[in-house]
């Protein structure tokens, strides 16, 4: 079986950030409103006061400063907070295939490539923009690429299980290179009313190139190993699909959104982390003392910070676990691949490094990879 080469990544930034202090400027404009509107029912001890929401809380439990976003006047509109993306005709490009081409077109350019050399186009993603037809295919027909596309969602560990897939399929001969791309518009799912997790989720899309060695135009990474792994959780869950035009009753509810506890997810996803990328590096035959990155999901600075540090047994120097939520907050499937796309110039052949995501589901997904 030949080997399979990552030979370049891509990243698209939305034009647009919000800083915490303006995310919760907004968020209390809206409670101060709504409390006012309700003050009746406070005063007679019917309602709670809904409490106000603060820059330095989210810093201290997340370490997100600000957050990249296709629309931040909806966003911060108190009179509406989410974002105004108008349809478009379905003659034109859809907004997930706009990011996706221009992530694509900077990964080929690494990896010396245009759009007729590749095989097949994986999108993976937490959130489609329309059952059907699958991005993918329209991202395959904007890019100009042969072969094959499809659609997958593994929430955020969508990039690594595409990987795997993506891999799997080099390996086998299927295919000799596989585009797999993350367009996330998490601002979407985001219930910007909520104060437990307002400040959680940023946009962007990522972009990876996956090829067979014997044809291969440079030196890139060899995925030296991927492992999955899944079991069922209702953590993080989001009840929005096809079927709520079926139940009336729920439309609209909070569960149609992001909903989260996220201190569950904090216990019970650390260590399970932390146990999959230690047994995959042993069974790959690679000492952990041989790792030089862990380009982890990008959720929470305290998640990676003790995942790290049970994986090296010791505190992990900043460049071993970059961090780039501070800057993008969690933009699920493309954070890890954020990381290592702006986290893996100028390592020397024979470094070795981990890529790994986890998330809902619960889905936990690692790649390794040595520089050649
Ligand atoms: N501003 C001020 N206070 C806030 C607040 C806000 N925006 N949001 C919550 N609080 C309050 C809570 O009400 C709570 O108050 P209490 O102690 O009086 O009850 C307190 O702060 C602590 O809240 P908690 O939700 O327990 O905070 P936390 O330390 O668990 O941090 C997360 C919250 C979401 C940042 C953290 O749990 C996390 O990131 N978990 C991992 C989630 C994850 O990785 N998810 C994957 C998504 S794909």
């Amino acid at each position: 079986m030949t080997d399979v080469i990552l030979t370049g990544t891509g990243l698209y930034t939305p034009p647009s950030a919000i800083t915490n202090d303006e995310l919760v400027t907004c968020f209390n404009i809206w409670v101060r409103a709504e409390n006012k509107r309700n003050h009746a029912a406070i005063e007679a001890g019917e309602n709670q006061p809904l409490p106000e929401s603060c820059s330095a809380f989210i810093e201290k439990a997340s370490g997100i400063r600000s957050r990249y976003v296709m629309d931040k006047e909806g966003i911060l509109d108190p009179e509406r907070m989410l974002p105004r993306i108008p349809e478009r005709n379905n003659d034109e490009p859809s907004v997930q295939c706009e990011m996706a081409v221009t992530a694509a077109k900077d990964a080929f350019g690494q990896a010396r490539l245009s759009a007729d050399d590749i095989d097949g186009v994986i999108v993976a993603c937490s959130n489609m923009q329309r059952p059907y037809p699958a991005v993918a295919v329209e991202v395959q027909h904007f890019l100009g690429t042969s072969g094959f596309a499809f659609d997958m969602n593994v929430a955020c560990s969508s990039a690594t299980f595409g990987l795997q897939v993506a891999s799997d399929m080099i390996r086998s001969g299927s295919a000799r290179r596989i585009l797999m791309v993350n367009p996330e518009i998490c601002t979407g799912h985001l219930n910007f009313r909520d104060r437990d997790s307002h400040f959680i989720f940023g946009d962007a899309c990522t972009a990876v190139v996956l090829e067979s060695a014997d044809v291969a135009r440079t030196e890139g990474w060899k995925v030296r190993g991927t492992r999955l792994w899944t079991s069922f959780s209702n953590n993080i869950r989001n009840n929005a699909g096809f079927l709520n035009r079926a139940a009336e009753e729920g439309l609209g509810a909070r569960d149609k959104l992001f909903v989260q506890n996220g201190r569950k997810v904090f216990k019970e996803v650390c260590p399970q982390v932390a146990k999959q990328i230690t047994e995959h590096l042993g069974d790959s035959g690679i000492p952990v003392s041989d790792v030089s990155r862990l380009w982890l999901h990008q959720a929470n600075l305290a998640m990676n910070q003790l995942i790290s540090k049970k994986v090296f047994g010791r505190e992990a120097r900043p460049e071993e676990a970059p961090v780039i939520l501070d800057e993008y907050a969690n933009t699920s499937s493309a954070g890890s691949v954020i990381a290592f796309h702006k986290h893996s110039q100028g390592m020397k052949a024979g470094s070795k490094g981990v890529l790994c995501s986890f998330g809902a589901g619960y889905s936990i997904g690692s790649v390794i990879l040595e520089k050649r």
